[in-house]
Order: C-alpha cells, then sequence, then structure tokens
C-alpha cells in the first residue's frame, strides 16, 4: 500500500511547509485535566503495592497505590485472575479516592473469601496509557497456622519456631 516515491515526496514536502499542523486536528479538544506547558506522559508507581498482604481480621490493612503521570493517573483494583474491577464491600472493603484499597476489622463470621482471600493488582491509568502493579496476595485472618512454613520446617529439620 505504498505510494509512489514522488508521491510520497511530494506529501511530505506539503506537510513541510505546513508546518506539520495537519497532524494536531484534535489539540483543541478533551485537554481534560492535562497540566498546561508540561507535556503529557504515560502513568508511573510512585507506590506499588506489596506481593502480599497478611493482615489480621482485627486490624484490618490499607494497601497503598500511588502512580504519577500527566494528566494525573486514575487508580483502579482489579482482581488479577480476570480483570475485573472491585469496589466497595460495605464494612469489609473500601477503594478510597487516593487509590488506597482499606480492609476494615471484621468479626469472623463475617469472612468472605472472595475479599479476603483475594489476589488484587492495581492498575493505574490515564489518556497516555496504563499500567498494572504486581500481583497482590490478599490473605486476612488465620495467618498464626501457616501450614507451608510448618512442612518445610518439618522436613528440614533446622528451623527454629518463630
Ligand atoms: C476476630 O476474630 C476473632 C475470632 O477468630 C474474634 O474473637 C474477634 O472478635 C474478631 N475481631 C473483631 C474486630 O471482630
Ligand atoms: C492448621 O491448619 C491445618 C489445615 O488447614 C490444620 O490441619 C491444623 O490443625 C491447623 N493447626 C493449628 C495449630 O491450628
Amino acid at each position: 500500500m505504498h505510494s509512489h516515491p514522488l508521491a510520497a515526496r511530494a506529501i511530505a514536502l506539503l506537510l513541510l511547509l505546513q508546518g506539520g499542523v495537519v497532524f494536531s486536528d484534535d489539540a483543541g479538544g478533551g485537554a481534560g485535566n492535562k497540566v498546561a506547558g508540561e507535556t503529557s506522559s504515560g502513568p508511573v508507581f510512585v507506590k506499588e503495592p506489596p506481593n502480599r498482604v497478611d493482615f489480621s481480621n482485627t486490624t484490618g490493612a490499607v494497601v497503598e497505590c500511588l502512580a504519577k503521570g500527566n494528566p494525573q493517573p486514575d487508580i483502579i483494583w482489579v482482581r488479577a485472575a480476570d480483570g475485573t474491577a472491585v469496589g466497595d464491600v460495605p464494612g469489609l472493603r473500601q477503594v478510597l479516592a487516593n487509590g488506597n484499597l482499606v480492609f476494615t476489622p471484621f468479626r469472623a463470621e463475617d469472612y468472605r473469601q472472595e475479599v479476603h482471600a483475594q489476589v488484587y493488582a492495581c492498575l493505574a491509568k490515564n489518556t497516555e496509557g496504563s499500567i498494572t502493579s504486581r500481583d497482590v496476595n490478599v490473605r486476612a485472618g488465620n495467618h498464626h497456622n501457616d501450614t507451608s512454613v510448618g512442612c518445610a520446617s518439618r522436613e528440614r529439620g533446622n528451623i527454629e519456631s518463630v
């Protein structure tokens, strides 16, 4: 689908004469909250959440996610498995406007596996692109009984209980 070299050269010359303005058709509209006079840039994590978050039902947890970019990126929390956005679950989980994912303290009978034993990821998105954090393995409660450590130490027979 390449045009003749001559035609291509003619078009290039035309663009040159026009100062390239033909490329900025959309420059006027949809500037969003872009900071004037600064070049736009895709999101970059300032605080990427950790790979593991273990917490107790009595303390709850706050998982931070912060990104910079121009325009300022939106933070969205998703289930890592299928990318579905997660939202507030009253009394259990809250997504704050600043991008933090908050797990509130809960009673044992309010434990919900899809909330409290879930792999999350933080997505930062603006008009220039989007980035996804590492997987965040969240586990609430019952972490005093870590069977995997128990098995490993028994097999190797050299790890003191902590
Ligand atoms: C956390 O769970 C324990 C039982 O496993 C319960 O005794 C305790 O009250 C719970 N904490 C809160 C804040 O509900
Ligand atoms: C730890 O959990 C395993 C199974 O999940 C159970 O068989 C074991 O009895 C538990 N140990 C304690 C000390 O609660």
